[in-house]
């Protein structure tokens, strides 16, 4: 999520119960013809070219050049380049250790190779959350034997992967994530869904725009409020703004929503098995915007219970090597990840993956 800008904001962060997030946005600023060296709007051999006299031609060097081109990187000065060329060596360092130990998950090098965490986590991330309210949920459960693997999007439910630039705005994704499974699940129809509604007219149920928010209380805002805005009508800008909801371009109404028990994983596995995909909250660590493919499993997140701070979509779980995980749709662009999803151990409530859990009902 954005950092806060103010001190109020800061103080809205810590108080109140939302889910701030990781976003998507580069840190690059833009070339001018004073800048000494151009790298992005130019081919990979110019880059390598640039890179190397700064550099050294080393193997190094060579992979930070192709990834400069590959990501469309744009440093503005000589200084920048040094500074972004450690950082990425830090964290190919770390993905290689990573990826070396034989874990359940690979990490490799995506757009944010060139971030350090403290950055990721300044820019990104607020602060840790207060899902108390779910403390007792409201699913029945099936009293049914959930099958060994489940993927909603098998059934053609789940809509394509979105992403929320820059803007602290998961919560609102996993909200129109959910709704839009849930509306193809009871129209047969695909719809998409308007973020920029809940970011800027959700704030009178607790929640705080690009500063954060829950999905479940995005959930009792459009029931109370009458509606959602299809995506179409109320485009997504990532930034907060007026509020501009029209109840003539809604896509969807909230009859109601259901909470998962906290840290409930069984009745959070029987909603996913039985009835949609759910809205899920984790606690974001080091390490984790690297993620490529496997099940996630990490040591140092969700040891406080309430620390999660990205809310995403859980679409289905499973087995692989023998790992059971979380099959979770991310909010960061289909670049990312396992195309834009990754998979969560499932059984430990790992990094607080059962902490905040709710699904909406919409027939
Ligand atoms: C979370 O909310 C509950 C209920 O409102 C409150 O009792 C508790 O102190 C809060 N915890 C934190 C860490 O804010
Ligand atoms: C679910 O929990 C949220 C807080 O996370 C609360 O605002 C909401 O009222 C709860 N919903 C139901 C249906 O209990
Ligand atoms: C609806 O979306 C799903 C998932 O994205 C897709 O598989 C399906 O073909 C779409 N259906 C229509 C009618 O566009």
């Amino acid at each position: 999520m954005a950092a806060p800008t103010s001190s109020l904001s800061l103080l809205l962060l810590v108080a109140a119960a939302l889910i701030s997030c990781f976003a998507t946005t580069s840190l690059s600023s833009t070339f001018t013809d004073d800048n000494p060296i151009r790298l992005a709007s130019d081919g990979l051999q110019a880059i390598e070219s640039s890179v190397f006299s700064l550099l050294g031609n080393t193997r190094h060097a060579l992979s930070f050049a192709r990834f400069i081109h590959r990501h469309g990187k744009k440093y503005e000065t000589a200084h920048e380049i040094l500074t972004r060329f450690d950082i990425y060596r830090e964290n190919l360092e770390l993905i290689q250790s990573t990826n070396k130990k034989g874990l359940s998950y690979k990490l490799h090098v995506n757009q944010y190779a060139d971030w350090t965490e403290e950055e990721f986590r300044r820019h990104r991330l607020g602060a840790a959350q207060n899902c108390s309210a779910t403390f007792k949920g409201s699913h029945k459960l099936s009293h049914a034997v959930a099958p060994a693997e489940k993927d909603w999007r098998a059934e053609g439910i789940v809509s394509p992967v979105k992403n929320q630039g820059h803007c602290g705005s998961c919560w609102t994704f996993s909200t129109t994530g959910a709704l839009e499974a849930a509306y193809a699940q009871a129209f047969g129809k695909n719809i998409s869904l308007s973020e920029q509604q809940l970011v800027d007219c959700a704030g009178t149920f607790n929640n705080f725009g690009c500063n954060g928010g829950l999905p479940s209380q995005a959930f009792e805002y459009v029931k109370y409020n009458g509606g959602l805005d299809t995506e179409e009508a109320y485009p997504y800008t990532g930034k907060d703004g007026e509020c501009k909801f029209s109840a003539q371009n809604v896509g969807v109404q909230v009859h109601g929503s259901v909470n998962i028990s906290l840290g409930a994983e069984e009745e959070l596995k029987d909603a996913v098995a039985f009835v949609r995909p759910v809205s899920v909250a984790f606690e974001v660590v080091d390490g984790f915007k690297l993620y490529k493919e496997g099940v996630y499993t990490s040591t140092t997140c969700g040891s406080a219970p309430m620390d999660v701070n990205h809310a995403v979509l859980a679409v289905g779980y499973g087995i692989e090597n023998g790992v059971p995980y979380w099959l979770i749709k991310n909010s960061w662009g289909e670049d990312w990840g396992d195309n834009g999803y990754f998979k969560m151990e499932m059984g430990k409530n790992m990094c607080g993956v059962a902490t905040c859990a709710s699904y909406p009902i919409v027939a």
